[in-house]
């Protein structure tokens, strides 16, 4: 783990790349390892985010085909959860680009302590963070400071937030960022306001489950509106919603699933004034940038290709001024922006990614079609020509 403070660039820049749920195995689908190599040698990010969802956590202890558990032993989880965790950390210690993580709901559900999970992260040189001293939060609470350039100040924060946990003896994920973080985040955030000349410090915070008021961005709308997506279980009365245009922009493609429980987060933010925006992943094909009650709120679709997601699997970016610490900019790449549309792109695409089960069928059934029809070529070639 490196303890080296972050710095913006010598462009005056600071590079942020946000990965959210890679959620992966030990088994690793390459193509989004390939993606996210593609992005780290094309931005060079000063830091690298993974926004929870990092591994598979709850099927760590699975075959390969199937969800038969195959080990049963807490050891044997550990060392699967160690090179699911390499696949994405190996290439930024290759790199020497310095990232930091929080947890998702599913990172932690198995055997293994978010404590021992942690550690498993700082035993990479290039893992920066991970570091609150105060053990009222969780492991993966912290705030991450960005100085100026000759390291005399700190010019912007990050603030690294916990939103799930899983309760072992209850077999239960618990999703709200709790009080303790909220009442640690207001701590905090006086201290370096004090550090700055009483000012707020400019800055992003990165949670993976949305706050309970994120739904506040959507409207409802008639179930035939195009941008409409269902917001009901089984058995409840049928609800169509969209993102509000006069809140929110992006991609709306399944409904919001926020914290369950509400300790007074928002509230918090508005008093502090610090945050620029939080931001999100969780829900892995919405992808949108909205205000709610004076707040910015982001919410990036995943990198995975594991789970379940869309044509908006990728990255996001942020772009931090040292001139300019009070705004940011961001945007977003999806695979097609990275790795291009070209044929071999996308049939690596369809190869690894879930949810292209009839594109991945008629990929086989064309490839063998094709096969065949070779074969009875060389077939008849040889039969005519050998007599
Ligand atoms: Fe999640």
């Amino acid at each position: 783990m490196s303890d080296e403070k972050l710095s913006f660039n010598k462009d005056g820049k600071f590079i942020i790349m946000q990965v959210s749920d890679p959620q992966d195995l030990q088994f690793v689908r390459h193509t989004m390892v390939r993606m996210l190599n593609k992005v780290y040698d094309r931005i060079s990010p000063d830091l690298v985010v993974f926004t929870g969802d990092n591994i598979l956590g709850n099927h760590l202890r699975d075959a390969r085909f199937g969800s038969k558990h195959v080990i049963h032993t807490k050891k044997e989880e550990y060392e699967r959860m160690k090179t699911a965790i390499a696949h994405i950390c190996n290439p930024l210690e290759k790199r020497n680009i310095p990232f930091t993580m929080i947890y998702g709901n599913h990172d932690d559900v198995n055997e293994i302590t978010k404590e021992e999970q942690a550690d498993i992260y700082r035993s990479y040189k290039m893992c920066v963070g991970l570091d609150n001293p105060d053990k009222s939060v969780d492991v993966d609470t912290f705030d991450l400071p960005i100085y100026s350039r000759d390291l005399s100040r700190k010019l912007f924060n990050l603030w690294m937030i916990d939103s799930a946990w899983y309760d072992k003896k209850e077999d239960k994920c618990h999703e709200a960022v709790k009080k303790e973080t909220v009442d640690w985040y207001i701590k905090r955030s006086d201290e370096l306001k004090a550090e700055n000349s009483g000012k707020p410090l400019p800055s992003l915070m990165f949670q993976h489950i949305p706050m309970p008021e994120s739904v506040r961005l959507l409207v409802d709308c008639e179930k035939d509106d195009p941008l409409a997506v269902p917001f009901f279980r089984k058995g409840e009365k049928e609800r169509y919603v969209k993102l509000d245009p006069k809140k929110a922009d992006g991609f709306l493609c399944e409904p919001i699933t926020p914290c369950e429980e509400n300790y007074g987060q928002l509230e918090a933010l508005k008093k502090q004034g610090d945050v620029k925006a939080v931001v999100y992943g969780h829900d892995h094909t919405n992808n949108f940038i909205g205000e709610h009650d004076g707040i910015t709120i982001i919410q990036s679709s995943a990198a995975s290709f594991r789970c379940y997601g869309n044509h908006l699997r990728g990255v996001r970016i942020f772009e931090l001024d040292e001139n300019n610490p009070e705004e940011f900019k961001t945007y977003f790449l999806t695979y097609a922006d990275i790795c291009g549309t070209s044929i071999p792109s996308r049939i690596a695409y369809i190869w690894d990614a879930d949810g292209c089960i009839k594109q991945k069928s008629a990929l086989i059934a064309g490839t063998a079609a094709v096969a065949v029809g070779i074969g009875a070529a060389a077939y008849f070639i040889r039969r005519k020509y050998n007599g």
